[in-house]
């Protein structure tokens, strides 16, 4: 279970997040939806321990980690698993390489034993005869799939994804949206999507969460949302009342 608790965060004078409180299911999809600047990358980097609230606190199955020393960060960070709105590729490493990344790393395994378990994570994203391509060799929706095949070599509990379709044209947006739906039927990791698109929200979300300047201003079901008052809601969900398919399928 992933939970911040009353969080805030200022930088400089900038409020980032205020009063920020989220609790998400073990299992379960949280999406936390909300324009550009609205705090959401903040919250993953809160979440993974990289920055500290200036008041409040993250648990993670209970276990306040915003007070822990590095060295007792470093296994909690190893249970999550986290795509970078950019991807964060190593230019000059391959495929394997790069999926292999924290494997090789770690150096518990052997070199035959990480090519076996990149093959495998690599099989299961339909990636087949690329190990040893470079990204630059790679379309934006193959590096994004390389990007996620990084983060399940190491069967993570948590996994965080940053604007997962960003930059992506609707196919391949549609291919991904896929993706982290067979990702989470299979590992049943707690995950957070964050996002500015809509679909992405409704589509995945068991939760979803409407951020904006640093504030939950809604938090709830599809259908709670949906059914929302809120000026700022129902702008942002102009374009789904439009789509009634899309509503049929997934409320
Ligand atoms: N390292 C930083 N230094 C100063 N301001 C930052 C930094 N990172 C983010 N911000 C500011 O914090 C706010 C929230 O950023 P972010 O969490 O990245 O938003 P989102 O992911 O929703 O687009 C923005 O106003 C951004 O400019
Ligand atoms: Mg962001």
């Amino acid at each position: 279970m992933i939970q911040l608790h009353n969080v805030s965060l200022r930088i400089g004078s900038l409020q980032i997040l205020d009063n920020v409180s989220l609790s998400l299911e073990k299992g379960k999809v949280g999406a936390i939806l909300g324009p550009s600047g609205a705090g959401k990358s903040t919250i993953l980097k809160l979440i993974l321990g990289l920055w500290q609230p200036d008041e409040g606190c993250v648990t993670i199955d209970g276990l306040d980690i915003c007070h822990l020393p590095e060295n007792e960060l470093l296994p909690i960070r190893r249970k999550m698993g986290m795509i970078f709105q950019g991807n964060a590729l190593f230019d000059s490493l391959n495929v394997r390489e790069n999926v292999g990344y924290f494997l090789y790393e770690e150096k518990k395994l052997s070199e035959k034993e990480i090519a076996d378990k990149v093959a495998e994570v690599l099989a299961f994203l339909n990636l087949f005869n690329i190990e040893h391509m470079y990204p630059d060799e790679l379309s934006g929706g193959m590096k994004k799939r390389v990007a996620i095949a990084r983060a399940l070599v190491f069967n993570p509990e948590i996994i965080l994804y940053d604007e997962p379709t960003a930059g992506l044209d609707p196919i391949n947006s549609k291919s991904i949206r896929d993706l982290i739906k067979r990702v989470q039927a299979k590992n049943k990791a707690t995950s957070i999507v964050v996002t500015h698109i809509m679909n992405d929200a409704i589509e995945l979300g068991n939760q979803i969460t409407l951020l904006q300047e640093g504030k939950i201003i809604e938090n709830g079901s599809v259908r709670d949302i949906l059914n929302s008052e809120h000026e700022f809601v129902k702008d942002f969900f102009y374009e789904i009342f439009k789509d009634a398919e899309i509503l049929k399928k997934n409320t």
